[in-house]
């Protein structure tokens, strides 16, 4: 199992280029699984959930290729059941439900079970399906969903915390071959929902208002191939803003995509960091001190969960009080315990953790838990005096391309080694 080893300390100079988004593309490839003919996708970022998913589209069948920052996938004979043991380890993969029911009228794979971030329930992708006309039984850890005819619905995916993204982009793609029209209401607005809206649209599909609480899909009798580039990613974007400022140094962000980052922007700005746009770069550097903030995550527009972690890890630099909440995921925050390690003061009181910032952060051995998690615990120890070790970076690996070498190419001394 590797670990980054870094010796903090050293302000981040130069630029930085953003991959392709994660979130935009795993469901992209599952939407590939609605056509038989060949569909291209670049822009992908080399990701262990990638290549994941790569399996999982292969495992049913579908030819897959990828390349570079390319991936082909050509489905011309699939089957409808997902591998229960693939399917249960990427959470992510319950996105190939919504196209398997789409094309086949039939989609089983193993229910997804919670995470460290918290319970995944996944009722509003079910309720989704049934408002299409499909028949949901779970028996034997599968969820199945079948339909002998898909119809138009009205679906409402709002839920406890907002409406759902998978949720949205499960009933979308199953939608896009109903028949008759689908109004999707509460649908997320995140920017990687439209950005699949804009790939199925060129397959074929008739999707308005993506982006919007209001989603119409007027169904089509079959979609084709189509070729697509995945949109920036906006997390990795806020990630390496918050590297910048907390380092003390300047980097420019290449392919940032500022208008799908209001909310982190702002926060920034309010801590204390100044962010210039250029055209389609970010430059971000910290301003004349760090101030405490309050961040509460929402679903889009609003702050987003996957940023959490990172600002609080921004915050534990920032003197005075920050208050950050957490509305999406009720544990997600297995970060503070790390965090804590390395001399941060925090404690959580129910939903918030509430940050006393501006002691010195030292270096320590930490544990990666989740993505998100292990992400702060690097910017934490960027900011660091001494070594820091983050164990477990696969949870990196999953959902940042390189991360030690871009930090590297900025001036970071981090290394990966083997822990074992
Ligand atoms: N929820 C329900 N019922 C459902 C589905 C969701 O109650 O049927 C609740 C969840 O428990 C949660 C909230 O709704 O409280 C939002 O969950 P959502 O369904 O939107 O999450 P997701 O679609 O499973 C995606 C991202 C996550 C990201 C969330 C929120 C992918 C592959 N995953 O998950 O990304 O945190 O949206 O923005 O797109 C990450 O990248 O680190 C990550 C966890």
């Amino acid at each position: 199992m590797d670990s980054f080893l870094i010796k903090g300390g050293v302000p981040l100079h130069g630029t930085v280029e953003i991959s392709g988004a994660k979130n935009a593309v795993l469901p992209i490839m599952a939407a590939t699984l609605l056509t038989s003919e060949p569909c291209v996708i670049r822009g992908v970022p080399n990701l262990s959930d990638v290549k994941f998913m790569g399996q999982i589209l292969t495992w049913l069948g579908a030819q897959v290729n990828i390349e570079g920052d390319t991936v082909q996938v050509r489905a011309k004979k699939i089957k409808g059941q997902g591998d229960y043991d693939l399917v249960r380890k990427m959470r992510g993969s319950i996105c190939i439900m919504g196209p398997l029911l789409g094309r086949l009228r039939k989609a089983r794979v193993s229910l997804p079970g919670g995470c460290v971030i918290g319970a995944r329930p996944i009722n509003l992708h079910l309720k989704g399906f049934e408002a299409l006309g499909a028949k949901i039984t779970i028996q034997s850890g599968y969820v199945e969903a079948e339909a002998k005819r898909l119809t138009g619905g009205t679906p409402f995916l709002g839920g406890r915390a907002g409406s759902t993204v998978l949720g949205t982009a499960n009933v979308m793609m199953a939608a896009t071959l109903a028949d008759g029209v689908t109004v999707i209401e509460s649908a997320a607005c995140e920017p990687e929902i439209v950005d699949l809206a804009d790939f199925l649209n060129a397959m074929g599909a008739k999707i308005q208002g993506a982006g919007s609480p209001t989603v119409t899909i007027t169904g089509v009798k079959e979609l084709h191939g189509a070729e697509h580039h995945v949109i920036p990613d906006r997390i990795e974007a806020a990630t390496f803003a918050i590297a910048a400022a907390m380092t003390n140094g300047e980097v420019t962000i290449k392919r940032a995509r500022a208008d799908h980052m209001h909310a982190v922007i702002d926060k920034l700005q309010e801590a204390g960091v100044i962010v210039e746009r250029k055209g389609a770069d970010m430059i971000v550097r910290r301003g004349s001190r760090l101030k405490s903030s309050d961040v509460t995550t929402l679903p889009y527009s609003g702050y987003p969960t996957d940023a959490q972690a990172q600002m609080m890890a921004l915050m534990t630099l920032a003197p005075g009080i920050s208050i950050i909440t957490e509305r999406i995921f009720e544990s997600r925050f297995m970060h503070v315990s790390e965090l804590t390690r390395l001399g941060a003061d925090i404690q959580i009181e129910g939903p918030s953790a509430i940050v006393k910032g501006g002691r010195p952060l030292s270096g320590a051995p930490v544990m990666a838990s989740d993505l998100r998690a292990s992400a702060a615990l690097v910017l934490a120890g960027l900011a660091a005096k001494g070594t820091t070790q983050v164990n477990r970076i696969y949870h990196l690996d999953r959902g940042y391309e390189q991360m030690d070498a871009k930090l590297r190419k900025l001036g970071a001394r981090i290394q990966r080694v083997d822990e074992s």
